[in-house]
């Protein structure tokens, strides 16, 4: 029997290069070894754009969309809505009840995102419950691994504390511990050198035009004292080259790599290569994404939330078993 992994994204916006090198890529690796469900999550969505929810459920298919020309296979994976599995909430909610509020207040991504997302008033009872969701969703298919970044550690750390709590209470193994896969992935900044966010615009989407493309890339930083191109440059430091570092093979690296530190090519010249580089890369993408169209959404959701929603009311029907029995 294979090990069931679990993951998912929230749909608050286009996926870009930092979701394809740091979660789609090994997600799609994943899909021959494991038993793959991988879930829009629109609750968690909902968390922090309640006050403008219009776009999530556009969001969503197009989220899909580009999970499919990565290379998801909805043959293979279960691919699925939160929202339309309730029992997730169900699950929730017996989970909110055993969790000690410390945990959640203690938790740093939660006063990470209190700090990022600024404009929005995220200070509500929900938010502060994300983490007992994600707990839900990932205990509720009893998955074994949840691919996720450093970032998502807390998350898995809490989830596991609250399986430990569930299951001593209870004295029942209802519920397994789960453990992340960590995806070993040099990070990929965003173009100004901070994070890659969509709250900061300075990511390139899967779903970039070209023009853009090579009009972001050409705004990228680079070697700070790099000023003529007779300056000798530093790649270590330059972002560029760590986008060529994700992008391209060792040939290419130690190329650019020389090229730089002998002052043989200009940074102008450096990234409108890499900006035909980008767009060559996602060609594939960009190609296989037009040929999807809502109905081919439709169809997947159809079937993989019938498959998540069996698994799941079955869980729930073993908890409310225990519970109210
Ligand atoms: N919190 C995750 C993120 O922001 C999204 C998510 C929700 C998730 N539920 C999950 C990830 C369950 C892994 C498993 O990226
Ligand atoms: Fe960066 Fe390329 Fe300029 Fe070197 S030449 S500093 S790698 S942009």
């Amino acid at each position: 029997m294979k090990k069931r992994i679990l993951s998912g994204m929230r749909p608050t916006g286009p996926l870009h290069l930092g979701h394809l090198f740091g979660a789609l890529n090994n997600w799609v690796k994943l899909q021959e070894e494991y038993d793959c469900f991988f879930m829009v999550a629109d609750w968690h969505a909902l968390m922090s754009e309640y006050e403008a929810p219009d776009q999530i459920a556009k969001n969503g298919r197009e989220m899909i969309k580009d999970w499919i020309a990565c290379g998801i296979e909805p043959e293979k994976s279960v691919v699925f809505l939160q929202s339309a599995v309730p029992e997730h909430l169900e699950l929730a909610m017996v989970f909110s009840v055993l969790t000690p509020l410390a945990w959640l207040e203690r938790c740093p991504t939660y006063k990470e995102q209190l700090k990022e997302l600024k404009g929005r008033d995220i200070t509500t009872y929900g938010f502060l419950g994300y983490p007992v969701l994600q707990a839900a969703d990932i205990t509720i298919y009893k998955a074994n691994n949840v691919p996720v970044g450093v970032d998502q550690l807390p998350h898995l750390e809490l989830a596991r504390e609250i399986v430990r709590r569930f299951n001593s209470l209870y004295k029942k193994q209802v519920f397994l511990e789960p453990e992340p896969l960590l995806t070993k992935v040099p990070k990929l900044l965003g173009l100004d050198n901070r994070k890659m966010s969509k709250s900061f615009g300075n990511f390139i989407a899967l779903s970039e035009p070209a023009d853009t493309i090579r009009k972001k890339i050409s705004q990228m930083i680079t070697d700070p004292k790099r000023i003529k191109l007779e300056d000798k440059g530093h790649p270590d430091i330059c972002n560029v080259f760590s986008y060529y570092g994700v992008l391209t093979d060792k040939a290419k690296i130690d190329e650019v790599r020389a090229n730089c530190e002998k002052a043989k090519k200009g940074c102008t010249q450096c990234k409108k290569e890499l900006a035909e580089i980008v767009i060559e890369y996602l060609r594939p993408i960009r190609e296989k994404r037009e040929r999807l169209g809502d109905a081919d959404i439709d169809n997947i959701l159809k079937e993989g939330n019938k498959k998540a929603r069996e698994i799941a009311s079955k869980t729930i029907d073993q908890v409310k078993e225990i519970i109210f029995k």
